[in-house]
């Protein structure tokens, strides 16, 4: 990598880290935005996703509290109803287009219960042919559950050097890597077990990120906040997970890295903004980095709920967008009052 195309990297990196904004995640693969499509009964085809797709985008003024937004292959390759690129349609409203590009988990063989995220081959001439569609970073992720054993360090290592590897590959063909490693919230395990899990997952990451030779100030982090099991029975305040998320995070991130992004990986909407706020209300700028969000669901999901597939709600279902989005960037401020 050139001089010229580190320090683009690192621009394209420090303005999706812009002060009072975060990212919109708006990249489920087709069956997991069908899923949330067949709550509301909202008919599960590509123009009905187009149209979603198109609702989130569009929405006025969204760049007030959005840096960048993350779409799914299938809707770089669509056009909107007037028949615009949404990588354009984002461009024109001041938001960095990127986009997922890994393939999804499928089961690691001989580690039951246990996932690697696909997509490596061909992914360098994929990547390149998104470089020149406009995009301007990318995403992958790996997923970590815990149970009995698990996660073992055969999972970790194999889905952090996958994450190393696609990240050196972006990094190359000139796209921010937007580094994903989620521990998730299903099971009963408490806040220390997420917490000493979330560690040595990132532990590894950034050892793999060394050792790919991956330039630390040109990748964001996306990681999941270290919290309790979704059934696990002692559930802690916004306060506790937000010191254990901190703690957790300035243990193994080096100061190189330019920001931080939270997935909101299942909790409740107005709980991620809440920990976020306190995260930032707490320890703002004495960290080392940004926190900041990239959440799916805890911006978009009031905003599905209103549409439910109307074109007479799109308006209505914008305007919840936009506050959803305005409170994240409170909370990335510090700033958000319930
Ligand atoms: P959630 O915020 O819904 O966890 O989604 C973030 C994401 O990008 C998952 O890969």
């Amino acid at each position: 990598m050139n001089n010229t195309m580190e320090s683009i990297l690192i621009n394209t990196a420090h303005a999706l880290m812009a002060d009072g904004k975060g990212l919109l995640a708006m990249d489920e693969s087709s069956p997991t935005c069908n899923k949330r499509f067949a709550i509301y009964d909202i008919p599960q085809t590509p123009e009905k996703r187009r149209d979603y797709r198109e609702l989130l985008v569009t929405a006025p003024g969204l760049s007030e509290y959005i840096s960048g937004a993350i779409l799914y292959e299938e809707t770089v390759r669509q056009l909107t109803s007037t028949g615009e690129q949404f990588v354009d349609v984002l461009q024109k409203a001041g938001i960095i287009p990127g986009i997922k590009v890994d393939t999804g988990t499928v089961d690691l063989i001989n580690f039951p219960g246990e996932k690697i995220t696909e997509g490596l081959d061909g992914l360098r001439a994929r990547l390149i042919d998104f470089a020149s569609s406009g995009l301007r970073f990318a995403k992958w992720r790996g997923v970590f559950s815990i149970g009995e054993e698990i996660p073992t360090n055969q999972c970790i290592e194999a889905n952090t050097q996958s994450l190393a590897r696609y990240a050196a590959l972006c990094q190359q063909a000139g796209l921010v890597p937007i580094v994903e490693p989620e521990v998730l919230m299903e099971g009963n395990h408490s806040l220390d077990e997420s917490s000493e899990v979330s560690e040595r997952v990132l532990n590894s990451l950034f050892y793999q990120l060394y050792k790919q030779r991956v330039l630390l100030e040109a990748l964001i982090l996306k990681p999941n906040m270290v919290l309790p099991g979704l059934d696990c029975t002692d559930q802690k305040s916004v306060e506790k997970t937000a010191d254990a998320t901190i703690e957790c995070l300035k243990r193994s991130v080096p100061a190189a890295v330019p920001g931080i992004a939270f997935l909101s990986g299942g909790q409740e909407g107005e709980l991620a903004t809440e920990r976020l706020n306190q995260m930032n209300l707490k320890y703002g700028s004495r960290l080392p980095w940004p926190v900041t969000f990239s959440f799916a669901r805890a911006i978009q999901l009031p905003a599905l709920e209103c549409w439910k597939g109307e074109a007479e709600n799109t308006v209505a279902a914008q305007t919840i967008l936009l506050y959803k989005a305005k409170c994240n960037s409170l909370a990335r401020k510090g700033q958000y009052v319930m």
